[in-house]
């Protein structure tokens, strides 16, 4: 059978270090309470002029020179992102240019901090089906852009980044047969609008408009998805969670990270968590996670390896995947 085999990882994040004190000089909030909270220390802010395309770029280049892929030889790019560019056209169309990959599909896909999940499951949809034989699959976000730096219960949570992969279609390794993606899980739910949302858009508002948020309501819920989506994941591939190598989950709040860890019965230790430097970057966060992991030699070739998010909408998800 055809498989998504992830044969590239990569990431980038901006130059600028913004911390937990720095912050408390903007709103009325300390140190002591975003860590206590949210296990969050500092946060990665884009320069001024620096936008989503750009990190994506740094992203794909990045993960593309640790594979003998050349651009030009992409059939697929996704770019996974609620803060594109422009409103249109999709972010993915300037990743393509940049990096001369004329002619191939590109599209954006909006999940928020799904959004990676959404991309890859997608990707690997068209591997499956045959219709491409190589893919670039790209979170990036600019949340800064749209956090209310007035409100100190946002604005402490989110961070700018971006990382990627690189597919490429493949009948598995040896005899195991089961390298690359092994399912994919994904949901939504419309009714949870308020909880999580931009308060703007162009057919709403005409503004950009800012992040909205009930953490309480949020953190109940994440919980919740998050571990349904581990779950899920195993019972359809007939494993248990002693199976698991690595979960890379999405990097919201550490509570939130250990809170899914204890419900599933993994211990910390096989959870990678990046939220102490990077914050919540959104769609950005799990293949952040991830190319910091397999860069680390955390994550090797063999390993099983659960990536799940959870995200405004709601949207949530797993994928599976043999590296
Ligand atoms: N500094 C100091 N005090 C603050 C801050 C701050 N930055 N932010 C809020 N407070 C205050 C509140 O005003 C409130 O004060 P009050 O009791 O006088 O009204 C108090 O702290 C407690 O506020 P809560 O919101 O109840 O605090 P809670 O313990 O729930 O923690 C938090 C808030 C960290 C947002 C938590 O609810 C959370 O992590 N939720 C999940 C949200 C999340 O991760 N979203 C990411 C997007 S969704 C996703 O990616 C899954």
């Amino acid at each position: 059978v055809t498989r998504s085999v992830l044969v590239g990882t990569g990431s980038y994040l901006p130059a600028r270090v913004v911390t937990n004190d720095d912050l408390s000089h903007r709103v009325d909030t300390s140190d002591a309470w975003i860590r206590d909270r949210s296990g969050i220390a500092e946060r990665r802010i884009a320069a001024e002029g620096e936008v989503t395309s750009d990190l994506a770029i740094a992203a794909a280049r990045h993960a593309l020179a640790g594979t003998d892929v050349a651009p030009d030889a992409l059939d697929l790019i996704v770019v996974a992102t609620a803060t594109p560019d422009h409103t249109f056209p999709a972010t993915a169309t300037k990743v393509q240019t940049a990096l001369g990959a004329h002619g191939c599909i590109a599209f954006d896909i909006q999940a928020v901090c799904t959004g990676f999940i959404y991309a890859l499951a997608t990707a690997d949809a068209f591997i499956r089906a045959g219709q491409v034989r190589t893919a670039l699959v790209i979170g990036a976000e600019t949340f800064s852009r749209i956090l209310d730096w007035e409100d100190r219960a946002t604005c402490v949570l989110f961070g700018d980044g971006a990382g990627a992969v690189v597919l490429r279609a493949g009948e598995g390794r040896g005899d195991a047969g089961d390298q690359g993606i092994l399912s994919s899980h994904l949901h939504a739910d419309g009714r949870q609008h308020d909880l999580l949302y931009v308060d703007g858009g162009p057919s709403s508002t005409q503004t950009t408009g800012h992040l909205r948020m009930q953490g309480r309501e949020v953190f109940r819920h994440a919980v919740v998805n998050m571990a349904q989506v581990v779950d899920e994941a195993l019972a359809a591939n007939g494993l248990t969670v002693d199976d698991i190598d690595w979960l890379v989950p999405h990097q919201a709040n550490q509570r939130i990270l250990d809170s899914t860890a204890r419900k599933i019965g993994l211990p910390a230790e096989r959870v990678v968590s990046t939220v102490a430097r990077h914050a919540n970057t959104s769609a950005a966060s799990v293949p952040l996670a991830l190319d910091e992991a397999v860069r680390d030699g955390r994550i090797r070739p063999g390993h099983l390896v659960l990536l799940e998010g959870m995200g405004g909408g709601f949207t949530w998800g797993s994928v599976l995947v043999r590296v």
